[in-house]
């Protein structure tokens, strides 16, 4: 419990220089999501800086493996995260975002 409200208070610190963000290496896919992508894409997926990530977005139609690509090399003005996380992660956010796509 003590570990998971570490985890929300650093998320909150680190909006801003997400690169930076020191995450656990088993840190959820919501909590990566939270700490990293929040900050461009909207705590609620439904895009600021980003394009939408959530429910009847276009990104809800893209393939797994163009998010992959997507998170570890960027695109457009989005950074790249390969050096920030680990594949285990990348895969954990991804599952995150397809688990809240399917909310509706
Ligand atoms: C600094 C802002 C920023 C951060 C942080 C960021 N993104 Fe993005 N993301 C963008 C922008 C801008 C685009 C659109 C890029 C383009 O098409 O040129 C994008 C595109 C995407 C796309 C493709 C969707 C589409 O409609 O084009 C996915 C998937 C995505 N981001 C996931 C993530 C994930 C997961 C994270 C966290 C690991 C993250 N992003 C962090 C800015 C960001």
């Amino acid at each position: 419990m003590r570990r998971v409200a570490a985890v929300v208070v650093s998320a909150l610190l680190v909006t801003g220089c997400a690169a930076r963000t020191p995450l656990a290496p088993d840190a959820s896919g919501e909590e990566i999501y939270q700490a990293i992508c929040a900050a461009c894409h909207g705590a609620d997926l439904r895009g600021e800086i980003g394009p939408p990530l959530g429910p009847g977005s276009d990104a809800a139609a893209m393939t797994d493996e163009f998010y992959r690509v997507t998170i570890t090399r960027g695109l457009g003005r989005m950074p790249s995260y390969g050096g920030t996380l680990s594949d285990e992660q990348v895969d954990r956010v991804i599952r995150y975002l397809r688990e809240r796509q399917k909310e509706g």
